[in-house]
Order: structure tokens, then C-alpha cells, then sequence
């Protein structure tokens, strides 16, 4: 299928990717031959189905892990390591458990000496923003894992980036939580416009999210399909088209996962 040629709005662009594990008897091919822009602003969704890559992609947009081959751009210039204009929020939420709300947040402000007064405005305008006003002193022992969440995406939107990559944040989360979070993560989204860069397995997450989804297949995983989400904001799963959507792609990804694609 065709993929997305070099955009003028495009804020980041792959070519070509693979990327390789090294196993015992041969390299483990994961990606093979990723080519996609993320366009300014967009709310980008990489769906997949489970072991496919996606966590492995996403660290090499980060700069975490590199390409075996292939290029990743960020505003023209090359990804070679990770960089304060991208940040992460993973798929296990890591906080720093000796820290409070308001330590975890402007860990990455402080780390880079930003001043005492910008940093309190930000810290608190973020922990406002995700709903936890209010627990600013609390340790992450005392949250829920909801909560936590909220922590992690209030720190990353905190170091100000230009992109924010996010793993699979909801993902350990219950059903009535994680919805929660999304309309959430939509509201703050709206509110504070930013590239999102979102890996997920659940396919009402990505239609609920998404302004285009990208369909990744088994490993080694390649773009079998993009998606562009035009229904209007905030969604409904009721909605005839969401569930028409929900039935096309879910019928694309069963029959990416009943091909053939696994490694020993
Ligand atoms: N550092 C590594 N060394 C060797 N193999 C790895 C490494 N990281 C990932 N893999 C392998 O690459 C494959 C893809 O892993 P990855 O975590 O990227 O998939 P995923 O789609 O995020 O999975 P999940 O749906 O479980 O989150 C897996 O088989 C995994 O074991
Ligand atoms: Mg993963």
C-alpha cells in the first residue's frame, strides 16, 4: 500500500526502518520497512497487534533505541539520542516513588534549570490540567494507578516538548478507568495542543483518540493500512460511524494477525 510522502506540516518523518534483536542463532527481524510523517498537531495512533513492535518503535522515535537501518527526523534534524523535545510516557508507569505529585512533575524543569517561579507555574498549571488538584504532596504509594497515570502525562506535558510519545499508558488500567483517561487525555490534548505520537492494542482507544491510525502487522511488522478518524470531537462509541469504523479495522487486524508472520 501506499505510504505517506514527505508532508510540509510533517513534524517527524521515518524512512525505511528496520529494526533487529540479535537471537542465538540468526537476528530477530521486528520492523521491517517503516515509512510514516507525524504531522504537526496530530494525535497519531500506531496500532498493533500484541508483541508487534510498537513499544520498539516508539523507543526509536524517542532516540531510546536505534534504527538497525533507516532514518528518523524531528523538525529536520536527525534522532540519534533521546531529547527533551520528545517526551515519553510508558507503557508501566515509572515514578520516582520517593518523590511527591509535584516532585515527580518538575523533576524534568528542575533537572534542566529551569527557574523556581516558571517551574511552579508549569508544575502547578499540569497537575490543574490532568485533575489533581489537590494531591500536589501526596507519594505515589497513595495514588491509584489512574492516578498515577495522570502524574506521568502531567510530567511529561511539564518538560514542555515538542512531541509526546506515549506507550500504551491505559493499558493496566480497568475498563471504567481507562476510559475515564481517555476522555481525559482528549480534554487536556484539546487544551494544550500538541504531536502525540500514541501506541495502542485496544481499537475504541484508537478510534476514540486518533486523528489518523496506523495499522502495523505481526512481527516483522510492517504499515498495512492508515486511517484517517474524521468524526467530530468529543466521540461516541455509538456513533454508526465509530462503529463502522471499529468493524473495518478490526477486520483488517484479524486478518493481519491470521497471517503468517511470527519468528521462531
Ligand atoms: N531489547 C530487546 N532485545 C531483544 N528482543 C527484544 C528487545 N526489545 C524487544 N524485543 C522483542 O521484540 C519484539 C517486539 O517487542 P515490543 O515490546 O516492541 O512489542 P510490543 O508490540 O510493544 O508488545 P506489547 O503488545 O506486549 O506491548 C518482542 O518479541 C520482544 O521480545
Ligand atoms: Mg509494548
Amino acid at each position: 500500500m501506499e505510504q505517506s510522502g514527505n508532508l510540509d506540516n510533517s513534524k517527524m518523518s521515518c524512512r525505511n526502518l528496520t529494526k533487529s534483536f540479535p537471537s542465538k542463532k540468526q537476528n530477530f527481524l521486528i520492523l521491517d520497512g517503516i515509512s510514516f510523517d507525524v504531522r504537526e498537531n496530530e494525535f497519531l495512533v500506531l496500532f498493533g497487534p500484541g508483541q508487534c513492535g510498537k513499544t520498539t518503535l516508539l523507543y526509536m522515535l524517542a532516540g531510546i533505541e536505534p534504527p538497525t537501518s533507516g532514518e528518523i527526523r524531528h523538525g529536520g534534524k536527525q534522532v540519534l539520542e533521546p531529547d527533551s523535545s520528545r517526551a515519553v510516557v510508558y507503557q508501566t508507569m515509572a515514578l520516582f516513588s520517593w518523590l511527591t505529585v509535584k516532585g515527580n512533575v518538575e523533576f524534568g524543569p528542575k533537572a534542566r534549570g529551569v527557574s523556581k517561579e516558571r517551574r511552579e507555574r508549569d508544575t502547578q498549571h499540569f497537575i490543574d490540567l490532568v485533575g489533581l488538584t489537590g494531591f500536589e504532596n501526596s507519594y505515589p504509594i497513595q495514588l491509584s494507578g489512574g492516578m498515577k497515570q495522570r502524574v506521568g502525562i502531567a510530567r511529561a506535558y511539564c518538560n514542555n516538548p515538542d512531541v509526546l510519545l506515549m506507550d500504551e499508558p491505559f493499558g493496566h488500567l480497568d475498563a471504567q478507568t481507562r476510559y475515564m483517561m481517555q476522555e481525559s487525555l482528549e480534554k487536556i490534548w484539546q487544551n494544550e495542543k500538541r504531536t502525540v505520537v500514541f501506541v495502542t492494542n485496544n481499537i475504541e482507544e484508537a478510534i476514540f483518540l486518533a486523528d489518523r491510525i496506523i495499522l502495523l502487522s505481526n512481527c516483522p511488522s510492517r504499515i498495512c493500512a492508515e486511517y484517517d478518524i474524521a468524526l467530530p470531537r468529543p466521540r461516541s462509541v455509538m456513533d454508526p460511524e465509530f462503529l463502522r469504523l471499529r468493524k473495518e479495522i478490526t477486520a483488517a487486524m484479524d486478518r493481519v494477525v491470521d497471517k503468517e508472520g511470527g519468528q521462531p
